[in-house]
């Protein structure tokens, strides 16, 4: 049964914590409804595990709304969230355009944003217009480099004074959750004391409500560069290569296909085929 936004945050109050993972078609979509996810997150890191750009900027709503509808046929059961690409909510009216498309035509069941207590209108707005937001503060990929490049934000005072001021604006505002991306443990563990709503995690300690993680980093299949805060637990692209290459191998050498994977006819078919005028014309 697909979970609710209170049901989620319903499960932080009690101390479950909440699991999530990146899908961007319908194979991962399908993988990871079958391994019991709580949430499963169309991010725009899409541009760069799946699409090969160098960062989530190129990303466009055309992009989002094709993976996010696979994705949504691969778990018709599970709370989807879709990332709203850069510059598509910068201001109210393009906001509640693209949030509505996410979910009218993409059949999202929240969008989310990055950045923080600037955006709390953007928030309000959507929150007020019926489209439930998740918040994600920290490092924030769609403007790294504002941030200096993709680094652990909120060390110093004023900056996690910042993203404590951040993620109270919007949990005001109406957000259901917030991602916490690469942070202190101490200070996401602080946030996540002071909201009401679920905080999820990326690098950001053991003590948000739930985690996160890029489906490609987990399963070992994007190897450009794995963050500190990524536990790989399987190395698929190895397994995936090595596969490959055994088939090509098999190819050269003829021993693919075989018997078992090809398909015959009767004996007495092909005598009558090959003795026909009309094969000997051909
Ligand atoms: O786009 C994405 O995958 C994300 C996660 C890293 C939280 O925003």
């Amino acid at each position: 049964m697909k979970k609710t936004a209170p049901e989620l945050r319903q499960m932080a109050a009690d101390g479950e914590k909440i699991t999530m993972i990146t899908a961007y078609d319908y194979p991962s979509a399908r993988a990871a409804a079958a391994a019991g996810v709580d949430t499963i997150l169309v991010g725009d890191s899409l541009g760069m595990v799946v699409l090969g750009y160098d960062s989530t900027v190129p990303v466009t709503m055309e992009d989002m709304l094709h993976h996010l509808k696979a994705a949504r046929r691969g778990a018709p059961q599970t709370f989807i969230i879709c990332d709203l690409p850069f510059m598509s909510c910068a201001e109210s009216g393009a906001a509640l355009r693209n949030s509505a498309r996410l979910m009218k035509e993409g059949g999202a069941d929240a969008v989310k944003l990055e950045g923080g207590e600037d955006w709390a209108p953007i928030v309000r707005a959507l929150t007020k217009a019926g489209a439930p937001v998740v918040g994600h503060i920290g490092l924030t990929p769609q403007t790294a480099g504002q941030l200096g490049g993709f680094k652990v934000q909120g060390r110093d005072l004023e900056g996690a004074r910042q993203l404590l001021r951040d993620a109270l604006a919007l949990e005001e505002a109406g957000a259901i959750m917030i991602v916490l991306e690469a942070t202190p443990a101490e200070l996401a563990a602080t946030i996540t004391e002071k909201l009401q709503i679920p905080t999820i995690g990326i690098g950001a300690g053991p003590d948000p409500d739930g985690q996160v993680l890029v489906y490609h980093d987990l399963l070992g299949m994007f190897d450009r560069f794995t963050p500190k805060f990524v536990k790989q637990y399987a190395l698929l692209e190895k397994e995936i290569v090595g596969a490959v290459k055994a088939y090509c191998q098999e190819v050269k050498e003829g021993v693919f296909p075989d018997n078992a994977h090809s398909f015959s006819m009767r004996e007495d078919v092909l005598k009558d085929l090959l003795e026909t005028d009309a094969f000997h014309a051909s």
